[in-house]
C-alpha cells in the first residue's frame, strides 16, 4: 500500500476506535507531532515516524483478552509473560500493524512494541517514539529536564524517563519490567552516553 493511503487507513481506524475517547486520539496526534519534530532533529525517516506514532496506542480500547490474543500472533508466551499488563497494548499494536496494516518494516514494528517498556539498544526511531509518548504536551507532570534533553540528548531523556518510571512503580510497590530494568543497567554501565 502506498504511504498516503496507509496513513488514511490508519487514521480512519483510529477515529473509529476512539470515537468516544477523544483524549486518547488527541494524545496519539500529539505523540505524532512531537515524534516528527524529534525525528527531524535526529535524522529519522519521516514515514517511519508517522506510521509508528499513529499506531503506537491503536489497541488501547481492546480488552485484555483481545490484546493478548493479538500480541500472541507475533510474540512468544514467554515475552508476553515478562511484560507488565499495562504495556501489553504496545505488543498487540505491533501485531495489529503487521497483521491488519501489512507493515513489514521491523524497525517500525519494534518502535510500536517497545514504546511502553523501552529496552536496551533501541534504534533511534524506537527512542523517538518512546520519548515522544512520554513528553507530549497533555502529559503535564513531566520533569522539565526530560523535556529539555529530548532535543539535545535523546539517550539522556530515555534514561531519565526509565528512572522516573522506576521510581513511580517502586513508590506504588509495582514491579518494573525486566527489559526496562536491563536497559537502565545498560545505561548506567556506560554513563558517557548520558553526558551533554
Ligand atoms: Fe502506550
Ligand atoms: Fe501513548
Amino acid at each position: 500500500m502506498m504511504f498516503d493511503d496507509l496513513v488514511i487507513e490508519i487514521n480512519r481506524y483510529l477515529e473509529e476506535q476512539f470515537l468516544h475517547d477523544q483524549a486518547r486520539l488527541k494524545h496519539i496526534l500529539n505523540v505524532y507531532r512531537v515524534a516528527l519534530e524529534l525525528g527531524e532533529i535526529f535524522g529519522v525517516d519521516r514515514k517511519k515516524v508517522t506510521i509508528a506514532a499513529l499506531m503506537h496506542d491503536s489497541t488501547k480500547k481492546m480488552t485484555f483478552q483481545e490484546n493478548y490474543t493479538l500480541a500472541r500472533i507475533i510474540y512468544t508466551e514467554k515475552l508476553i509473560h515478562e511484560i507488565p499488563k499495562s504495556c501489553l497494548h504496545a505488543f498487540s499494536a505491533a501485531a495489529l500493524a503487521k497483521v491488519k496494516f501489512k507493515i513489514l518494516d521491523q524497525e517500525i514494528i519494534d518502535a510500536i512494541a517497545y514504546h511502553c517498556t523501552g529496552r536496551s539498544e533501541m534504534s533511534v526511531l524506537e527512542k523517538v517514539i518512546f520519548v515522544a509518548d512520554y513528553i507530549e504536551e497533555s502529559r503535564k507532570f513531566v520533569d522539565s529536564e526530560i523535556k529539555e534533553s529530548a532535543k539535545t540528548n535523546l539517550d539522556k531523556s530515555v534514561y531519565l524517563i526509565m528512572k522516573e518510571t522506576e521510581n513511580y512503580l517502586t513508590k506504588h510497590n509495582w514491579p518494573l519490567a525486566k527489559i526496562t530494568q536491563k536497559a537502565i543497567e545498560a545505561y548506567e554501565s556506560h554513563k558517557e552516553e548520558l553526558n551533554d
